[in-house]
């Protein structure tokens, strides 16, 4: 197995590096990020996780506030902007100084691939505020976990988990952002374009910038895809 063959690379010449999940909902982001931080901090590794929005003081109360109310547009976009310039601040650069290796749980594109492709947000405004709140810090590898909306669907109605929400939260439920109805497994017809639109926008971000991305098919099991994401990390830190 990948995990047991030895790192090309040593914690004591550590040099910073920066990585990022992505992806629709229910692609298994999370828990690929969680296990690639216990691989890298099993290997003696300095390693950060965050979680956008989250991660912060303020990112915990915006999250709070993202999950329970209906916000135009726009509103939501400064939101988790607001989110983002607080984690770039606060944790993610001076992890980054610290010559610490950063996974971050959604980052920038996230905002490009929802409010902007999804929503129908002015992409090159997004870009602008993105540079301006991440001070142009951006990850070396970004993974995205590409799941057909369908199966996304699938996999809610069998967890019974809200479609906008961590583990347990539920995000309201607003038009053109959708999430799975309270008591059934479907999206609305709207919901399900939404989620679409977003994930083909993922897709042209990636087609965009195939040095950065690496896109996985999210319908493997999660052991293949964390071996094939760590097979990608020894290769970029090695190279690094
Ligand atoms: P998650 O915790 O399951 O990743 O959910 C976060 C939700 O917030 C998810 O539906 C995507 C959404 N989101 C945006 O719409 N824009 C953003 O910039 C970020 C970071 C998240």
């Amino acid at each position: 197995m990948l995990f047991n063959e030895p790192l090309a690379f040593s914690p004591r010449g550590q040099k910073p590096f920066f990585i990022s999940f992505e992806g629709g909902e229910a692609s298994g982001k999370t828990t690929q990020a969680n296990i690639l931080y216990s691989r890298l901090h099993g290997s003696g590794l300095r390693v950060t996780l965050v979680k956008e929005p989250g991660s912060t003081p303020l990112g915990q109360e915006l999250r709070a506030i993202l999950k329970g109310r209906s916000f135009t547009a726009a509103s939501e976009l400064l939101l988790f902007l607001a989110a983002r310039a607080e984690l770039v601040e606060k944790v993610l650069q001076p992890a980054l100084v610290q010559s610490a290796i950063v996974i971050a749980d959604r980052y920038a594109d996230s905002t490009l691939a929802y409010q902007g492709y999804g929503r129908g947000l002015d992409l090159g405004l997004i870009q602008d505020l993105n540079s301006f709140v991440t001070r142009g810090i951006m990850p070396r590898l970004t993974f995205l976990l590409d799941l057909p909306p369908e199966e996304a669907q699938r996999r809610l109605a069998q967890s019974q988990a809200p479609l906008l929400g961590g583990p347990g939260e539920g995000w309201e439920a607003r038009p053109g952002v959708g999430r799975l109805e309270a008591e059934g497994s479907r999206f609305e017809a709207e919901a399900m374009a939404f989620h679409q639109r977003v994930r083909d926008g993922y897709l042209k971000l990636a087609a965009a910038e195939p040095r950065r991305w690496r896109v996985l098919d999210g319908r493997v099991a999660k052991e293949v895809l964390a071996d094939l994401v760590w097979g990608h990390v020894k290769e970029m830190l090695a190279a690094s």
